[in-house]
């Protein structure tokens, strides 16, 4: 009997540009590969070929290949991407020769390879390590956090430190200093969670300069992020769980707490009065010459009688809902999409009906309620 033969694998022409680059001589070139290649492969892939074939010079980080380790980030066409987790069979039929180059906002070391210390130091900022302040349960008693409350940080969960999103954050190209979406979405990963008793103290530490507030709300972490993680809003939790518990003194703070109030009370955003209630009385006199110009040019409407819009009661009513509800601080940050679609396929139980578990929250202080210890 004849031996099976493994069918040929199809394989297509591709072609890829690098930008390449070395820090100590500071040489820097944009150069053109071509390859053939199975049709299944993955950017990573790709380099690993060039690498094997053609130039055992070019450098770039990987290790797990299944967008799992976070070592594989880079750019394509000026956006960040995981290159284990990017096909190139669309792009190749497509005829398009992809520009490749190391993620943006950390310094290069060399050709795709970024130094991540920067990224790291943020990182290790947030304290991202529980800090319980309960006691430890009775003997054979164990505290059990439920599934609605783990929800709440579901999604900061899931980042696995790949930076593509600090490549792309735009505040942080204007202030390197700034946390970045990748170490503020994690410290929202503690800040939600109930073991931890340091909230009040985390906000505080996250609302100083060059933090939450910076944050320009540009949405590029949420685009370019491979794992859903929506950095931005997590962000946007930390901003309002800030506002809740009181850590307001920020101006970014202000800036937010008068958007709000203007919109209860009259139902319009009353710009005129934005600035001395977010900057301060003496900030608004310096800036009153300016103001006087847009008054003259009718850009600015007169403070009194301040504008009321003709269904204001809609907006009182809003707000009023939104109260009742408790949906102040991160509860009141609508997920994305995508992480509400994931959510649901749990709770409908296809992964052990997690989303079934009933069970105290976790408060630091209290009894434990509930469970056995295994
Ligand atoms: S939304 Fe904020 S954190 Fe995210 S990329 Fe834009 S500026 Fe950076
Ligand atoms: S938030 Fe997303 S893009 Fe940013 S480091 Fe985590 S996984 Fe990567
Ligand atoms: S190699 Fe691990 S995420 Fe790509």
């Amino acid at each position: 009997m004849e031996a099976a033969t493994k069918p040929a694998e199809k394989t297509m022409q591709v072609r890829v540009k690098i930008w390449r680059y070395d820090s100590q001589t500071g040489d820097r070139a944009l150069k053109e590969y071509e390859l053939e290649a199975p049709e299944w492969v993955t950017l990573l892939d790709v380099l690993d070929l060039i690498k094997d074939q053609q130039d055992g010079t070019l450098a770039y980080r990987k290790s797990c290949r299944m967008m799992i380790c976070g070592s594989c980030g880079m750019r394509m066409d000026g956006a960040a991407v995981l290159a284990c987790k990017t096909r190139m069979y669309d792009i190749v039929q497509a005829g398009h020769v992809p520009v490749i180059s190391a993620m943006g906002n950390l310094p290069i070391v060399k050709d795709l390879v970024v130094d991540m210390d920067p990224f790291w130091d943020k990182f290790k900022a947030m304290k991202p390590y529980l800090q319980p302040g309960y006691e430890e349960p009775t003997e054979g008693k164990e505290y059990l956090v439920s599934q609605e409350r783990m929800n709440v940080i579901h999604k900061e969960a899931l980042c696995i430190n790949c930076g593509a999103c600090v490549s792309e954050c735009n505040a942080m190209e204007s202030d390197p200093a700034f946390l970045g979406p990748q170490a503020l979405a994690k410290g929202m990963r503690f800040v939600g969670d109930a073991r931890d008793a340091n909230t009040v103290e985390r906000l505080e530490d996250y609302s100083g300069e060059h933090g939450i507030w910076e944050c320009t709300r540009c949405y590029f972490c949420n685009e370019r992020c491979p794992k859903g993680v929506d950095p931005r809003d997590a962000i946007a939790k930390l901003g309002a769980e800030a506002m809740k518990q009181g850590v307001d003194t920020d101006m970014g703070a202000k800036h937010a707490r008068w958007f709000v109030k203007s919109a209860e009370t009259t139902g319009w955003l009353r710009e005129t009065e934005l600035v001395p209630k977010t900057q301060g009385v003496i900030s608004a006199i310096s800036q009153m010459k300016f103001a006087m110009g847009l008054a003259v040019k009718g850009k600015v409407p007169p403070p009194i009688p301040p504008h009321v819009a003709d269904r204001v009661d809609e907006s009182r009513a809003l707000r009023k809902l939104v109260k009742e509800q408790g949906r102040d601080g991160y509860a009141g940050i609508v997920q994305g999409e995508r992480a509400l679609a994931r959510l649901e396929h749990e709770a409908s139980g296809a992964h052990g009906g997690m989303g079934s578990l009933e069970s105290a929250d976790v408060t630091p202080g209290e009894e434990p309620t509930a469970g056995k210890a295994d």
